[in-house]
């Protein structure tokens, strides 16, 4: 089996001493896919995307990476690639183009303008999903792999759109599934793209067997989308599309996560002694807490202001609550994401400085990559705020309740994936609602003990249910249907 994503599940940075250092690599892909592999080997390419893994990559024997803990053991090799072709790929076409696309974050009036630098950007886009392709492709030559059966490949995320289409050309006796985090653009919001872009896109997704997806809505939404490709036959009921004589496969299979590894890393001494600090920290205050990569989609900025608005309409809970934003910095080199996040700093500092006092700071943001002090924060939340414009899944409204200790509450936006499977043990909201979230936060803390308890351990049952290896588990079901409609 191999597996392709952008992001590998190690960064490797080089410390002051010249050596390198070894740090899990940021979000949910990452967090999904580590703990799906503790059920199977494989191999799994990346991007280098730092000089140390440029470095990891030229120091392992063959250009492999292993990795290997108590359940888990597979393969890393990280393709370095030309620095400015990866940028145009990386920052332009994947988050600043296709991110914005399905997330629906473009400022209509003003943003996108597409013209020659998305052109050329896309150019650069093209050849790294073709060097993805090839490097996959010579991973398992023709005739390795026993009985004649062709290699597995679990390509994943909008990164990596055109790599199924390349595969099919390079190795088509192989069986690929492709696999997105994100939210897929309702029909209408993906023709922002260029026509070529949006086609390219669509028939390079549709090189796979078999196409998953988060939820019922995105696989809705592509299948909406692929009206739109020639030669295509849509079947949305029974979520297929017929192209170039063969069928694809349109499924929902939500990522989970590895709930016993995150309650073992819950009980290490480094989150123990964090979790201590946060609890001084808290004193006798209610807490909410919110954990995100500092990205636009994660709505951080309406999130303050919802809370500012619960503190200004429900003055008795002035220093009776504190908020933690822990935000992990992401993609620093797109200009919206800088200035989101300066945004989000700011709009904490002004709430700090007007309603604050001397004994008493609404909201403490820390900015950093440190994901014990996220886990060690999740034991100790009251309310845990996911509000997200809208989101593939969100994996931190499963971590929360999974180690979370005081019966904390969950308050989700209604536009997130993981919203259909824990939807009803939540409070939910509509995240352009600033008064209904600073409502839901109300809510949240003057909720009966008993009925918190009750959502809490629904909540927990419904992470519980889902393990990751289940995910990976059922893509591999469905390729085997699609070899089997083959032969
Ligand atoms: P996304 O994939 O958009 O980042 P998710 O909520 O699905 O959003 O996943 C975020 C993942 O990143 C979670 O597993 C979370 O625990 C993890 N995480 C949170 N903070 C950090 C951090 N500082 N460093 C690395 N990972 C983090
Ligand atoms: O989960 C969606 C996703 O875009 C992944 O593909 C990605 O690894 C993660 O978010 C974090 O983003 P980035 O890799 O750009 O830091």
């Amino acid at each position: 089996m191999l597996i392709a994503s952008n992001r590998g599940p190690i960064q490797f940075d080089i410390g002051t001493d010249g050596e390198l250092e070894e740090a899990r690599g940021g979000g949910g892909l990452v967090t999904a896919l580590t703990g799906a592999l503790s059920a199977t080997e494989g191999l799994w390419v990346a991007a280098a995307m730092t000089e140390g893994d440029r470095m990891a990559a030229a120091r392992a024997p063959g250009g492999r990476i292993e990795v290997a803990d108590e359940d888990t053991k597979y393969h890393v090799r990280y393709l370095s690639l030309a620095e400015e072709s990866y940028d145009r790929y990386y920052n332009v076409v994947s988050n600043r183009i296709l991110w914005f696309a399905h997330h629906y974050l473009f400022d209509a009036p003003r943003s996108p303008r597409f013209g020659a630098a998305a052109q050329e950007a896309w150019r650069h886009y093209v050849a790294v999903n073709r060097a993805f392709a090839e490097a996959l492709a010579e991973e398992h030559p023709p005739g390795q792999g026993g009985s004649g059966a062709g290699p597995v490949y679990l390509v994943q995320d909008y990164h990596l759109s055109l790599v199924p289409a390349m595969l099919r050309r390079l190795r088509p006796e192989a069986l690929t599934a492709h696999f997105s985090h994100t939210p897929f653009a309702g029909p209408d919001y993906f023709r922002v793209l260029p026509d070529h872009m949006a086609d390219a896109v669509l028939r390079g997704l549709l090189g796979a067997d078999v196409l998953g997806f988060q939820s019922q809505d995105w696989a809705e939404n592509f299948l909406l989308c692929c009206r739109h490709v020639e030669g295509a036959r849509v079947n949305l009921r029974a979520r297929r599309v017929e192209i170039d004589g063969r069928p694809v496969l349109i499924r929902v299979f939500p990522i989970a996560i590895d709930a016993p590894a995150i309650r073992r890393t819950a009980a290490t001494p480094p989150v123990r002694r964090l979790r201590r600090e946060i609890s001084r920290w808290k004193g006798n205050a209610r807490m909410i807490l919110r954990v995100d990569r500092t990205d636009l989609s994660k709505n951080i900025l309406r999130g303050f202001l919802a809370y500012e608005t619960f503190l200004r309409e429900h003055p008795s809970w002035q220093g009776r609550v504190k908020f933690l934003a822990l935000l992990n910095p992401s993609r620093r080199a797109i200009p919206e994401y800088r200035a989101y996040t300066r945004e989000c700093l700011r709009a904490a500092e002004r709430i700090n400085a007007e309603l604050g006092s001397a004994d008493w700071r609404p909201i403490d943001v820390a900015v950093g990559d440190d994901y014990e002090r996220a886990v060690a924060a999740y034991s100790l939340y009251d309310a845990l705020m996911v509000n997200p414009v809208f989101d593939g899944m969100n994996l931190v409204a499963m971590e929360g309740p999974t180690v979370n200790r005081t019966g904390g509450t969950l308050i989700l936006s209604r536009n997130a994936g993981a919203h259909r499977l824990l939807g009803k043990h939540a409070l939910t909201v509509n995240p352009f609602d600033v008064g209904e979230t600073a409502e839901a936060i109300r809510a949240a803390l003057e909720m009966p003990k008993q009925d918190r308890r009750a959502l809490h351990l629904g909540l927990r049952r419904a992470v519980a249910a889902n393990p990751p290896a289940r995910w990976v588990n059922r893509q591999l079901g469905q390729l085997e249907r699609a070899f089997a409609a083959r032969h």
